[in-house]
């Protein structure tokens, strides 16, 4: 054993513990032999000091404001790479050269249509159903259409299931945004970029031909980039965890889309755009910023704060950035919301309640303005976290199957109910 740690419990009893170092990070003390030595388990929950499996996708350092997928900066990628460049790379480890990349982005693009059949399911729902139960319905449908996929432990299945998966999420998306609005399914149409076909299959209508413009794509492109992955949050680790069992891709996937739609998780965009048109003005501020920092009000400032950044959010810069190009190529530099942010972000960046706690904006602070630029309504928000998000599951997920360390996932707990009893008869209970 290199490096230890030891642990002395109560009786005087003295265990040791190999650590482990990654490429970068916190070491990490492998306790994975502490239940048999010692009969005792660790109480972690909500997986503060523990981390839950090893990794070679994505590093985040909270406290300098780091993100990186593949040992890339998030601000590289953003500003060089497109987002099936970025996909590729949380797939396999390295960006493509401009061959691997065309061979990647014809596979991607061939299988973009789903099968005729399962335009039917979207039927089986109300119109207005959310649009995050529909997709989590759709994608997990998915597993009764595409058999010949499945077989976990076939690395040519997982490849296939993961094409399948980027694939037809923008189309599943489009059709669950024109299901619940009322108009028809828009096809794929395999001459434009992921980004410019997801936008047409949300926006275009048979009555006119769709302009794609260029700005926006790439707008949206970025939004997909900066989604892409961010290591073991709540919905990549529901995702490891079902698939933990040998459950099937789809499965996983829309187990992963099912944590996200929880507000905690996928919804503090939606909830940072509802709390600026709260606010509504510039001169609300102050009484505003007054009532966040009164512990008894119950009101966050919503954007801001994340439990692994500790420095500005990366994204957050990024999003941005993009907020002006959107805005301005719509003529809309003057855009209410996005005026009263920046002046939120400036009033809570010299607040000492905010700096004393570290809190910066987050990604979603900006992306829900972007998006309600781009035409996209607010209940299609977490669904497009989604779409952008597949990725990097099925990356952790492939990862995972990989891994021959990989056990079925069983944490243990702290038992605090009752002893021992017996049951009595009804008459005496
Ligand atoms: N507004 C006001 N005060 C805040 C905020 C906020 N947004 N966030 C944290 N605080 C305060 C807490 O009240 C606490 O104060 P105290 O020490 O005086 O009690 C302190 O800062 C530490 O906060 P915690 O809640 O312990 O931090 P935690 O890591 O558990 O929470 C979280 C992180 C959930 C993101 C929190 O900052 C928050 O609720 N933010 C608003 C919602 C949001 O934007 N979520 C998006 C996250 S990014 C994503 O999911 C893609």
């Amino acid at each position: 054993m290199d490096k230890k740690a030891t642990l002395t419990l109560a009786d005087g009893k003295s265990l040791d513990f190999p650590v482990l170092t990654g490429t970068i990070g916190p070491e990490v003390i492998d306790i994975r032999t502490l239940y048999g030595k010692s009969g005792m388990f660790t109480y972690d929950p909500g997986f503060l000091s523990t981390a839950s499996c090893n990794s070679s996708i994505t590093y985040i350092d909270g406290d300098a404001g780091v993100l990186l997928y593949r040992g890339y900066p998030i601000e590289q990628l953003a500003k060089h790479c497109d987002f099936l460049e970025t996909c590729y790379l949380l797939l396999n480890g390295e960006l493509p050269n401009a061959s691997q990349k065309g061979e990647f982005v014809s596979t991607v693009t061939r299988h973009t249509m789903v099968h005729d059949q399962l335009t039917r399911f979207f039927t089986g729902f109300r119109r207005d159903a959310h649009p995050m139960a529909v997709l989590v319905g759709v994608v997990g449908a998915l597993s009764a259409f595409y058999h010949d996929s499945l077989d976990i432990n076939n690395p040519e299945h997982r490849k296939i299931s993961a094409f399948r998966l980027i694939a037809k999420l923008p189309t599943i998306v489009a059709m669950a945004y024109k299901y619940n609005t009322g108009q028809p399914f828009v096809y794929p149409r395999n001459d434009l970029s992921y980004s410019a076909n997801f936008m047409r299959m949300m926006f275009a209508v048979p009555a006119e031909e769709y302009k794609v413009n260029d700005v926006l794509v790439r707008a949206l492109d970025r939004i997909l980039i900066l989604h892409a992955d961010h290591e073991q949050n709540a919905s990549t680790s529901t995702v490891r965890l079902s698939g933990s069992s040998g459950a099937n891709p789809f499965a996983c996937i829309a187990a992963g889309i099912a944590c996200l739609w929880g507000p905690a998780h996928g919804g503090a965009n939606e909830a940072a755009l509802n709390m600026l048109e709260e606010i509504g003005d510039a001169s609300k501020i102050p009484e505003f910023i007054k009532q966040v920092k009164d512990k008894n009000s119950g009101a966050k400032l919503m954007g801001f704060g994340h439990r692994v950044y500790k420095n500005y959010d990366p994204r957050a810069k990024l999003m941005r950035e993009t907020c002006y190009e959107v805005l301005n190529e719509l003529g809309l530099e003057n855009d209410r919301l996005f005026k009263l942010a920046m002046a939120l972000e400036k009033v809570a960046l010299e607040d000492d309640y905010f700096v004393s706690r570290k809190l910066y904006p987050n990604v979603d602070f900006y992306s829900g303005i972007v998006q309600r630029a781009l035409g996209i309504p607010v209940s299609m928000f977490t669904c497009i976290f989604s779409l952008a998000r597949t990725v990097g599951w099925i990356a952790q997920w492939n990862e995972m199957i990989s891994d021959p360390e990989q056990k079925i996932g069983r944490p243990r707990q702290l038992y605090k109910g009752a002893a021992r009893r017996e049951v009595q008869p009804i008459d005496k209970r």
